[in-house]
């Protein structure tokens, strides 16, 4: 079976951490034998200057054909003018919403080399291993009516919250799954308490759990949930909650293991013919323009991406394991881009660095 690839680098960023991904990309090919068949193209800004949409269609046709997309990152201040409908963040919520990819898992995991990197203390981030499922093709990031309309003599702003019974079972059994791999335990949050959408998630939630009486489920709610997350993160194990809930608790979660420059994530929708997810990887981080082009970005979070392709669009869970091994001793070596730089010093390196070391790291693991 071919192992196909696009890559899509972005803005800011993006084609920084992007080349180093690839560098791992051929160290795989030389070195393992696992050939991949890579094609790149542009997305947000970088489209948009050269096309007049942040998404060609060419281009989400080719992201229907792959067996997994790579994104980098997308937007920049340079286009904070433009109209809504063609900023950069509407590439990337086209080709979520057109690939189906409704489960968005978001890991956060502390590498023990970091832990005093957290705005918390270490004891209470030290080990942390939790994984953040949040619902990303519906709610009110897609509900209708949305818009800005005329009232009287004001104008009104509108967006929807919506969601079908189907939509939170889907994400709801891919959470369950996930939870059976891992630690049996399943927090679910939302606002039941002032919301009727988030009455109807806890009822499929709660009866998709009856399928799966090993793992231990809760309910909270998603306020409760935030304050647990920075109380005592390491009560959660998988975490399932809507698109809006879930890109702010993704976001809280993040910074518990001290760098957003660590943290990678998988989109995932159903199976295609060739029985593998349809599927996007992306880094939690965005593009960063501030540093955009100095050689001062962290590649970890987007070739720890690339690992999670491995795992589950590839079906190399080994490689993905050997690869995050290699991340992790890279950290312990002290081995630092600026972002993970603390008192206690390390080896400063660049972009290009950290690819270095890591590829070191991987030929000794051979
Ligand atoms: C994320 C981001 C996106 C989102 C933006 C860039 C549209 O914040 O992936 O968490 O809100 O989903
Ligand atoms: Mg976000």
């Amino acid at each position: 079976m071919t192992n196909t690839l696009l890559i899509l680098p972005g803005d800011g960023i993006g084609p920084e951490v992007m080349a180093e991904v690839r560098r791992v990309i051929d160290w795989f090919g030389d070195k393992r034998s696992i050939a991949f068949d890579v094609s790149e193209d542009l997305v947000g800004g970088a489209a948009y200057d050269k096309h007049g949409t942040p998404l060609h269609d060419d281009t989400m046709a080719k992201a229907q054909e792959v067996d997994a997309v790579l994104l980098g990152a997308v937007g920049g201040p340079k286009y904070d003018v433009l109209d809504f409908s063609v900023k950069p963040e509407r590439g990337l919520l086209r080709l979520r919403k057109e690939m189906d990819l409704f489960a968005n898992l978001r890991p956060a995991q502390c590498f023990d080399a970091l832990a005093d990197f957290s705005s918390l203390k270490k004891d209470v981030v030290a080990g942390l291993d939790i994984m953040i499922v949040r619902e990303l093709t519906s709610g009110v990031y897609f509900g209708e009516p949305r818009g800005i309309f005329e009232e009287g003599n004001e104008r009104v702003g509108i967006n929807t919250q919506r969601y079908t019974e189907s939509e939170i079972e889907r994400v709801a059994r891919a959470a369950f799954e996930l939870a059976m791999r891992r630690n049996k335990k399943l927090c679910s949050m939302e606002k039941a308490n002032v919301m009727e959408s988030g009455i109807l998630w806890r009822e499929v939630v709660t009866r998709v759990g009856k399928e799966y009486p090993e793992v231990e489920t809760s309910h909270m709610y998603a306020d409760n949930g935030a304050m647990q997350l920075v109380r005592a993160p390491k009560q959660f194990d998988v975490i399932v909650t809507d698109n809006l809930f879930g890109d702010i608790l993704s976001d809280c979660a993040a910074m518990l293991t001290g760098s957003l420059g660590m943290l990678p994530s998988a989109s995932l929708g159903a199976p295609m013919a060739s029985g593998r997810p349809r599927a996007m990887y992306e880094p939690v981080h965005g593009s960063a323009p501030d540093i955009a082009g100095q050689g001062k970005a962290n590649p970890i979070a987007c070739i720890l991406s690339f690992a999670m392709a491995l795992r589950y669009s590839y079906d190399l869970g080994a490689e993905a394991d050997r690869l995050e091994a290699a991340i992790e001793k890279v950290l312990a070596d002290g081995v630092r881009t600026a972002d993970l730089m603390g008192p206690e010093g390390g080896t400063p390196v660049s972009t290009s660095g950290m690819g270095d070391a890591i590829l070191a790291a991987l030929d000794a693991s051979l």
